[in-house]
């Protein structure tokens, strides 16, 4: 898998990195499914930071001193300069709040030092220890407002020994942490590029214009305003051609001519659409869904009665 076409995936951090490190060179072996675009700590002195800058991965810290709300909005801000698609949490120490992890819905992850549900928060090894538990382990998990919860995405459980302590055990847990968070990672990021998924999030796009309804014309999904004219088609390796993409109105020949020009690895002129100035926009890779988004609402107003286009402006 070439670079452009991986996920790009920030890390947050807050100390050593050791969880950072394994998701890097993990992100480094043949065909790994994400690259590492940014690691960014709410504190300058973490070093994991130094690790980081030493391998070329860009680094953001956070200057010291600022608000909750300052900090969040800066590390907002770091990852979507960055082009972020997902955000890997690995030791870092601050509680996200609600409207961050809202801004990135089902795109943050985190790894836990124990089998979830069981040792939410802090000192996981220690309770395990004093709960005399046989076995104990890691998770990653999606983050959701509420802390350490979230659907798993994957554990690896881990023998306590005798005479563990604290230490000992956590110092075994890690090793199963840096197995488990490249992997568990890289499922999540492959699941987001299937076809379906794919398809749900361009039908969530389309479904949101006014009067839309969902079809399928020529065996693709597609989308039309009040059973009349089609504004967006869904196409996925139509006639073995191996493209995912939509294909959405143009306002005419030299929009589409445009766009090709502008970007020709993310438009082209689709067969059968093309000549009536319809255009063809990959879904492949690192995909924009705010411009996707755009191509969708543009193609509706070239084509939505009056009406519900002025449902829209207002
Ligand atoms: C790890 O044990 C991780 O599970 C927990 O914090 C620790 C971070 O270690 N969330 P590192 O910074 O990744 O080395």
């Amino acid at each position: 898998m070439s670079t452009g076409t991986k996920a790009r995936v920030a890390v947050l951090i807050s100390g050593r990195g050791s969880n950072m490190a394994a998701l890097l060179y993990a992100s480094r072996l043949t065909d790994c499914p994400y690259e590492i675009v940014l690691v960014a700590s709410d504190k300058g002195h973490a070093a994991g930071l130094k690790l980081a800058e030493a391998e070329a991965v860009p680094i953001f810290a956070a200057p010291a001193g600022l608000k909750k709300a300052e900090l969040f909005a800066a590390l907002d801000q770091a990852l979507r300069s960055s082009g972020a698609e997902f955000v890997a949490l690995a030791g870092f120490m601050r509680i996200l709040p609600p409207d961050f992890v809202a801004a990135w819905e089902g795109r943050i992850v985190n790894i836990h030092p124990s089998l979830l549900p069981r040792y939410k928060g802090l000192d996981t090894h220690k309770r395990a220890l004093e709960a005399k538990d046989l076995i104990a382990g890691c998770s990653v998990h999606v983050v959701t407002p509420e802390l350490d919860d979230g659907p798993i995405l994957g554990q690896v459980e881990v023998a306590v020994l005798p005479g563990d302590t604290p230490d000992s055990l956590a110092a075994r847990v890690l090793i199963a942490e840096h197995q488990l968070y490249p992997r568990a990672l890289a499922d999540l990021v492959m699941r987001d590029r299937t076809p379906e998924a794919l398809l749900q999030r361009v039908r969530e796009l389309a479904m949101a214009l006014p009067g839309a309804e969902e079809a399928v014309s020529h065996g693709m999904s597609c989308f039309r305003v009040q059973g009349g004219k089609m504004f967006c088609y869904f196409t996925e390796d139509h006639h073995g051609d191996g493209i995912i993409a939509i294909i959405a109105k143009t306002s005419g020949p030299d929009e589409q001519a445009q766009l090709i020009d502008q970007d020709p690895d993310a438009y082209y002129r689709p067969a059968y659409f093309g000549p009536s100035g319809w255009i063809g926009m990959r879904l492949e890779g690192a995909v924009d869904w705010e411009r996707v988004g755009d191509r969708i609402a543009s193609s509706w107003s070239l084509i939505a009665p009056r009406k519900l286009a002025m449902l829209r402006e207002f």
